[in-house]
């Protein structure tokens, strides 16, 4: 499995950049097996991974604080930093093998580097490989948009983070929805997700996530809540809180919150950690760090996962996820596909299924922020291992698969924002496999949502400045 997953990444995340890498390797080794992983990579893994982890192109995703020349790195390895922890490896390594350290090391700081994007973005077509697209902006002057739904009469409603939420009309007028509840807008929260009820149409009831507060003796705490409303023109009524996650936390981070309807009819969602790793995801008594499953209603399931386990939160569907912002439905296999905010280098693709663990925090790929371990393994018995992790971190959000045939040159694909990069990330797929990765929209700005609209377009939600556009494409 392993093997399997290091050789999809490989092949997935680092791609020209690993070609070019296993050339001077296998030039260095003096064209010995190219199967056989080169000195450097061992030498890495042997002496290096303990403390900078096990994946170099995790490690090499810093900022440097004494350089990252050939000479700055070949410094570092041989004489070391013994006042800030790092031993010299004169006695260990021959010059050579630092080197071949050093050239390595390089291979991952280009990948890293591909993502510096220079060229500002101007204009509004945007060229890419497959496909060239022109931005139809469809909603400016707002700050973060987080959510989009689109209405049967040919208007959508877009979320803003702050707390508010709009009705573009099919006529490009812009509304706003009042009776929003009251929402903790700090840190990575504030209103967030929307989705509409699949009778809309009849009930008008739709569903918002957001950042609840709770007034307490030691300040507000927040936690992720779900209101079912009914919307009646241009006014929430009716409302309900159908789901409240406990705990409620000091934080202001992690909220997750995504949600999908699955093809049980059942209302999936995400839940993120709230920077709690070591309390909530691994722990059936929490509803932090989770993928739940409920009702229209929001009560539950007879057949949920955990129903009958005792002290365990019936609505949970799978666990050990960490910051999940991005939820679809497979067109054809109609599973649920999530991704997550990983640590540092360990942004998961996941296919979610009932009771699995995702392993946050016990395996992942990525490191703490400050550079130091956080799992000793990347995979282990009885843990999900990713269909997909990114290195460098990409901090995805949003999530669509291209559907109908206006796109046809991304047909089959998996389309996820990146607020990092601020691009659009296009994942090719064969069955459940990633076959390739594509940029599209550099330097759009963050990107925090996207969506397959119902008429055929893909929309794309951005921030700073905020703004939701649709994607036409572009043929001579
Ligand atoms: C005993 C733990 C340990 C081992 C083993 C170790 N390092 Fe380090 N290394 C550190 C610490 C601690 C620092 C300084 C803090 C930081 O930048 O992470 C550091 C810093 C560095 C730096 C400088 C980073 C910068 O920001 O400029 C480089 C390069 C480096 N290590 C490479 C390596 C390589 C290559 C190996 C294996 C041959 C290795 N280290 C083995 C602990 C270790």
């Amino acid at each position: 499995m392993r093997k399997t997953i290091v050789a999809l990444s490989m092949l997935i995340c680092i791609g020209i950049v690993t070609t070019a890498f296993f050339t001077d390797a296998k030039e260095l080794a003096h064209k010995e097996n190219a199967t056989d992983s080169s000195r450097a990579e061992k030498n890495y893994a042997n002496y290096c991974g303990g403390c900078h982890g096990e994946r170099m192109d995790a490690f090499v995703d810093r900022r440097w604080k004494h350089g990252s020349t050939s000479s700055d790195l070949f410094k570092a390895i041989k004489v070391g930093y013994p006042d800030e922890g790092m031993p010299g490896f004169d006695t260990t390594f021959t010059d050579d093998e630092i080197n071949e350290l050093v050239a390595y090391i390089k291979t991952g700081i280009e990948n890293v580097s591909r993502y510096n994007f220079t060229e500002p973005n101007r204009s509004n077509v945007f060229k890419h490989e497959s496909l060239t697209v022109k931005l139809d902006t469809v909603l400016k002057g707002i700050n973060v948009p987080w959510g989009m739904a689109f209405l049967p009469n040919g208007d959508m409603l877009v979320t803003e983070r702050g707390g508010k939420i709009y009705r573009v009309t099919k006529f490009r007028k812009t509304q706003t929805i009042t009776g929003v509840p009251e929402v903790v807008a700090e840190g990575q929260g504030g209103l967030m997700d929307i989705i509409l009820h699949p009778n809309f149409k009849q009930n008008n009831v739709l569903y918002i996530s957001y950042s609840k507060g709770k007034k307490t003796n030691n300040g507000v705490l927040a936690t992720t809540a779900i209101t079912r409303a009914v919307l009646q023109g241009n006014v929430l009524t009716q409302q309900k809180v159908i789901f409240e996650a406990q705990p409620y936390s000091r934080t202001r981070h992690h909220y997750g919150s995504r949600f999908e309807w699955g093809k049980d009819g059942f209302l999936y969602f995400s839940v993120g950690e709230r920077g709690n790793e070591k309390e909530n995801p691994q722990d059936l008594k929490r509803h932090s760090g989770k993928v739940h499953r409920i009702k229209e209603d929001g009560s539950i399931s007879a057949d949920n996962p955990f129903v009958n386990t005792p002290g365990a939160m019936a609505s949970i569907y799978s666990y050990g996820h960490r910051n999940p912002q991005g939820m679809a439905i497979h067109p054809k296999t109609g599973e649920i596909w999530t991704h997550e905010h990983g640590p540092r280098g360990g942004d998961e693709i996941n296919i979610i299924r009932k009771s699995k663990n995702y392993g946050w925090p016990v395996a992942s790929y990525g490191l703490n922020y400050n550079g130091t371990v956080l799992a000793k393994t990347s995979t282990r018995e009885g843990i999900e291992p990713p269909l997909l992790y990114w290195i460098p971190s990409i901090a995805p959000s949003g999530m669509a698969f291209v559907k109908g045939n206006r796109y046809k040159e991304w047909k089959d694909g998996l389309l996820v924002g990146s607020l990092r990069f601020k691009y659009l990330n296009l994942c090719t797929l064969k069955g459940d496999k990633v076959v390739k990765q594509e940029i599209l929209l550099k330097n759009i700005g963050r990107v925090r949502d996207v969506r397959m609209g119902p008429d055929g377009f893909i929309y794309v939600a951005v921030e700073s400045p905020g703004a939701v556009v649709r994607l036409l494409p572009v043929r001579d």
